[in-house]
C-alpha cells in the first residue's frame, strides 16, 4: 500500500469525530476546516469575526457538519464559554487544532508593548488555554484516540532575518516548547490516555496574515517576488498527521516554499 493510500485509509477512522479548529474564519484555519469536513469530520470553527465564520458556513453549503462559534482565544472567559458550549453540544472533542495566531511588526528595541502583548496573548496564552480545556474535555469524553495539532512556523525554529519579526519568533519558539510540554505532560500524567501531539511549521503562506503583519503594500510585493505556500498545503499536512497509524506520532512537519531563502 502506498503512503498516500495509508493516510486516506487512516482518515476513515476520523469520520464522524469532532475537531475544533481555532482561527477557522480565514487563511490556513479555513482551509483545514474545509479539508476535514471533506473527510467527514464534525468541525467546530472559531474566530473573533462572526461574519467571516458565517461566510465560511455559507461557502461550504451542504459540504458537511460545521458548527461556528465566536471566540477570541486571547480572552479567558470567551474560551471557557466556548468549551461549555462544546461540552453541551458534543460532550467531547477528539481533535484540537491550535491555528489562531497573528504577527505584528514590532521589534525588541522599538516595538510597542501593546503589539507584543497581543502576540503573546494570542499565540501563547491562547494555545495554553485552549489546550488545557481541550485535553480536559477529551479525557472527560472518554475518547478512544485524541490528537492535538499546533500550527507553528519556521519561526518556531530559527530567528527571522527581519528584526520586526523577533517578538513573533519568540512566541513561536514558545509554541515549540509548549507542543513538547503537552506531549510529556500527557504521557507522564495520563499514561493510559491515547493522544498524539504534533505541530506543523510552515514558512511563508499566502494568506491575509502577512498583510496584518507588515501592511498591505509590503505583503503584495512579497507575494509578487516569490511563490509562497498555499493554505491548502497546510491542510494536507494536517491530513498526513491525522491519517498516520495510531502508533505513529509525526512530531513536526517543516514546510518551505521552493523559492523561500530565509
Ligand atoms: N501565513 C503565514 O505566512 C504563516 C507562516 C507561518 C505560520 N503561520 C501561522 O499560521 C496560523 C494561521 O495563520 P494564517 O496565515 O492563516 O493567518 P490569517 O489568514 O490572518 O488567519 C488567522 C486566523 O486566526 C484567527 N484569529 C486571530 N486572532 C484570534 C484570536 N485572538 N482568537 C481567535 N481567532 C483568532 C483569525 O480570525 P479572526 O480575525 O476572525 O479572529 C483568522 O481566522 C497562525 O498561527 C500563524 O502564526 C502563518
Amino acid at each position: 500500500m502506498s503512503s498516500g493510500d495509508q493516510v486516506a485509509q487512516g482518515m476513515q477512522r476520523w469520520a464522524g469525530k469532532v475537531a475544533l479548529v481555532t482561527g477557522a474564519s480565514d487563511g490556513i484555519g479555513r482551509a483545514i476546516a474545509i479539508r476535514l469536513l471533506k473527510c467527514g469530520m464534525k468541525i467546530i470553527g472559531c474566530g473573533r469575526r462572526i461574519e467571516a465564520l458565517e461566510k465560511l458556513k455559507a461557502d461550504i453549503g451542504g459540504l458537511g457538519d460545521l458548527t461556528i462559534m465566536q471566540c477570541d482565544v486571547s480572552k479567558e472567559e470567551q474560551v471557557l464559554a466556548m468549551f461549555a458550549n462544546i461540552k453541551e453540544k458534543f460532550g467531547k472533542i477528539d481533535v484540537c487544532i491550535n491555528n489562531a495566531g497573528l504577527g505584528r511588526d514590532a521589534s525588541i528595541l522599538s516595538g510597542k508593548s501593546e503589539d507584543w502583548q497581543l502576540m503573546l496573548d494570542t499565540n501563547v496564552m491562547g494555545v495554553l488555554r485552549v489546550t488545557r480545556e481541550a485535553t480536559s474535555l477529551m479525557k472527560a469524553g472518554s475518547i478512544a484516540e485524541g490528537h492535538i495539532i499546533n500550527i507553528n512556523s519556521l519561526s518556531g525554529h530559527r530567528l527571522v532575518p527581519n528584526p520586526s519579526g523577533h517578538v513573533y519568533t519568540a512566541t513561536k519558539f514558545a509554541l515549540t516548547a509548549i507542543t513538547n510540554g503537552i506531549r510529556v505532560e500527557l504521557l507522564t500524567q495520563w499514561p493510559d490516555f491515547k493522544c498524539r501531539v504534533s505541530q506543523i511549521s510552515p514558512g511563508l503562506v499566502e494568506t491575509p496574515f502577512i498583510k496584518h503583519h507588515v501592511g498591505e503594500e509590503k505583503a503584495t510585493q512579497l507575494f509578487q517576488q516569490l511563490k509562497a505556500l498555499e493554505a491548502e498545503d497546510l491542510a494536507e499536512a494536517v491530513v498526513y498527521q491525522l491519517g498516520s497509524p495510531p502508533h505513529v506520532q509525526i512530531q513536526d512537519v517543516l514546510l518551505r516554499s521552493i523559492e523561500q531563502t530565509a
